[in-house]
């Protein structure tokens, strides 16, 4: 293992590490444009400029091996000078049109501009060339040439990521340009990734265009919803609104990438919203408290129970809750209901398209978890079969919509149920139908564990708490079975993870510490 000197600071890093990634782990930040750690090196943008002992000229550090007993300075007046010039350079033709950039706040080029720039153009504006502005190059990008820095890093993306290789470079000089091929747009799964490895704001995101300043946004660790894959992401947020999300870094889930239709599950947070809990009486919805609402739901399961048996009650689970949800919903059925029909299902309505990267044709983000907690996704067809039959007079659905069936049939189905209560947090056909809706928080308002296809048990944290009237899960399950005299200690997610690592042979031996911001895989691999 190599032992080198960065600014004085001696560090060891394995064989093969170039000083940019070797002085991270001195703390030292060294500036970059073109480097980005899942692709190859191109070496052009020259900001990543540094001294090496021995060395007669500057040398880059994105593609420079750190060798035994190497000093390197970052901090020198040479270097300085030199990234100043590279950035007056790169800044000759740009339009510094920050106040319309929805780059600006977390652009490259701003960020070491006040850093190691503040210098003024020697360059007259009239003289700039100017390129084609708010481009719809396809996919989820505008593109923006004029802002471009001709890093390279969407052309190789686009070629060692995707394979699609839609961007390349035009013209020569500084008439060199990005742009697609004429009539050929952004033609893969994965383009929003463009906008986040974009540097400037050459690259934008055609759905985030406009709508918030960055600056004004706050973040929580999350994992996307929108299938079995689990991408760890970045949900960002200003008061109760989600703006996006952004792909975060685990190697062994997504690296530092997501999918499309993966960034645009954002939406279901805020739109079409169950926020408030429902009673319907004599076929009219009406809002009610929250206590009145669980007591008359708790109620009617109670009375159906002893009027019909245990066996006249379905749950219906969701692969879309998270694992403590399901624990508990379980629990519900088993011990509190007793009933023997608890099912779920994976199926859900469209495509379920698929890829051999990251997109999984499962598009829940918990079907291994509910799988792993015994809950049965045979019972499920059975379950629906009772319920056609008019056997189930109380049904408890968790979650938006019923598997794969259309809003026709789910309609159809649950006219034959006395009795329906909804556990999900967007208005369809469940809650049309449904006798008593209880509101649930968002991904991005609860805290709780998914278990992704590999059977990587991953955390999601809370942002803010749930919007209007609705509820977490746990406190609306936890609710009810107390009602039903369960007797049950109230408690958060923690509590609830804990209780399945006692009980749970899958999970035994986790806790939120060791699962830690990346996850762990059930059974006990890391
Ligand atoms: S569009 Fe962005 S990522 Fe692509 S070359 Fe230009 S600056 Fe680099
Ligand atoms: S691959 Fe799946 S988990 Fe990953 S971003 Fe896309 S939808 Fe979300
Ligand atoms: S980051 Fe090293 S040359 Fe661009």
């Amino acid at each position: 293992m190599p032992n080198f000197t960065i600014n004085g600071i001696s560090v060891d890093v394995p064989q093969g590490t170039t000083i940019l990634e070797a002085a991270k782990t001195a703390g030292i930040e060294i500036p970059h444009y073109c480097y980005h750690p899942k692709l190859s090196i191109a070496g052009n943008c020259r900001m990543c400029l540094v001294e090496v002992e021995k060395f007669p000229k500057l040398q880059i550090s994105c593609n420079t091996i750190v060798t035994d007993g190497m000093v390197v300075k970052t901090d020198t007046e040479k270097v300085r000078q030199a990234v100043t010039g590279v950035l007056e350079f790169l800044l000759i033709h740009h339009p510094i049109d920050c106040p319309i950039c929805d780059q600006a706040g977390e652009c490259g080029l701003q960020i070491y501009y006040m850093k190691y720039g503040l210098h003024k153009s020697r360059y007259a504006v009239e003289d700039k060339v100017h390129k084609k502005k708010v481009q719809d190059i396809g996919g989820q990008i505008i593109l923006d040439a004029e802002r471009c820095i001709l890093c390279s890093r969407c052309i190789r993306f686009l070629q060692e990521v995707t394979g699609t290789g839609e961007l390349e470079f035009f013209q020569r000089g500084d008439h060199s340009e990005i742009s697609i091929f004429p009539g050929r747009p952004l033609d893969n799964r994965y383009t929003g990734n463009l906008a986040d490895i974009c540097p400037v704001g050459a690259l934008t995101s055609k759905d985030f265009r406009f709508k918030c300043r960055v600056w004004l946004l706050r973040g929580a660790r999350s994992i996307c919803p929108g299938c079995a894959n689990g991408c760890n992401v970045e949900a960002h947020f200003k008061e109760e609104i989600l703006y996006r999300l952004k792909p975060r870094q685990n190697d062994e889930v997504n690296k530092t990438w997501m999918c499309d239709p993966g960034r645009l599950e954002y939406k279901k947070a805020n739109e079409a919203r169950l926020l408030t809990p429902v009673n319907r009486e004599n076929g009219i919805p009406k809002a009610a408290p929250w206590e009145a609402a669980l007591s008359s739901v708790a109620f009617r399961l109670w009375e159906t129970v002893e009027k019909h048996g245990p066996g006249s009650v379905a749950v219906i689970a969701s692969p879309q809750f998270s694992n403590e949800e399901l624990f508990l919903a379980r629990k519900l059925a088993d011990e509190v209901l007793r009933t023997p029909h608890l099912g779920f299902s994976s199926r859900t309505v469209g495509d379920g398209s698929a890829d051999d990267f990251l997109i999984k044709a499962d598009k829940n983000p918990n079907t291994r978890g509910a799988q792993l907690l015994g809950i049965s996704e045979e019972k499920f067809d059975d379950i629906v079969r009772n319920v056609a039959d008019g056997k189930i007079r109380a049904l408890l659905v968790f979650g938006n919509g019923i598997a794969d069936l259309s809003d026709a049939e789910t309609g159809r189905l649950l006219a034959n149920v006395p009795f329906v209560v909804q556990i999900a947090t967007n208005e369809g056909a469940v809650s049309r139908a449904a006798h008593a809706i209880l509101p649930s928080a968002s991904f991005v308002e609860r805290g709780g564990t998914f278990t992704n296809h590999a059977g990587r048990v991953q955390r999601f944290w809370m942002g803010f708490p749930p919007r209007g009237k609705a509820r977490s899960a746990i406190e609306i399950i936890t609710g009810l079975a107390n009602r039903l005299g369960a007797g049950w200690k109230s408690g958060g997610e923690a509590q609830v993870f804990r209780a399945i690592a006692q009980s749970e042979a899958p999970f035994a031996g986790m806790s939120y510490e060791s699962l830690g911001e990346l996850g762990q895989t059930a059974g006990g691999k890391g």
